[in-house]
């Protein structure tokens, strides 16, 4: 079973999944590190280097062998922001996972990612009305990929953590007390 993560960056979905693969004594993949690894350097150099196209090719080939052979392995897989822009990562994660949306508004993840350095997208004059472009853009994408949709705003990760636990759990994708 793979239960994927996906939303805008700053939302927490490596935090959130590492913490929910833990709880659920499953084994936790952050799609960003796979490709870093994979390029061999950071996804920031990558993309001044080679681009946004050439790093959303990787992006989907890495999403496609993390998903495509691990049934019977319980997996939390955290996806970059921008992965569900290709049709074929909608899809496949569609298919293949138990997609959950982390939602998030443009102004929170201004106020956690203003300082931020690393993501190639956010390097610009006005990053939060860069934050406002990519939630009209993408939240529809991750809203019709996502089999549930949690709201990040104010709870702890534990709590987020609990909250899509217990989804899972009424949806009878996760066994309680898991
Ligand atoms: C991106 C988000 C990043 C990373 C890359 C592109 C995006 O992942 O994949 O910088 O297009 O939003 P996070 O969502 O983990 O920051």
């Amino acid at each position: 079973m793979v239960i994927s993560l996906v939303g805008l960056p700053g939302g927490g979905k490596s935090t959130v999944g590492r913490q929910l693969a833990k709880r659920i004594g499953a084994r936790f993949l952050d799609s960003d590190a796979v490709l870093e690894e994979r390029i061999g350097m950071p996804i920031r150099q990558y993309f001044e280097q080679f681009g946004e196209a050439a790093f959303r090719d990787h992006e989907e080939a890495v999403i496609d062998e993390i998903t495509s052979h691990t049934p019977d392995v319980s997996l939390v897989l955290a996806t970059g922001g921008g992965a569900l822009l290709r049709p074929m990562n909608r899809e496949r994660l569609k298919a293949r996972t138990t997609v959950v949306y982390l939602r998030s508004t443009p102004d929170e993840l201004y106020r956690r990612l203003k300082h931020d350095t690393q993501r190639p997208l956010l390097q610009v004059a006005d990053p939060l009305a860069k934050l406002r472009e990519l939630y009209e853009q993408r939240h529809p994408l991750y809203e019709q990929t996502a089999h549930y949709c949690v709201d990040t705003g104010r709870p702890s990760v534990a709590t987020l953590v609990n909250m899509i636990m217990m989804q899972l759990e009424v949806a009878g994708v996760l066994k309680p007390g898991a």
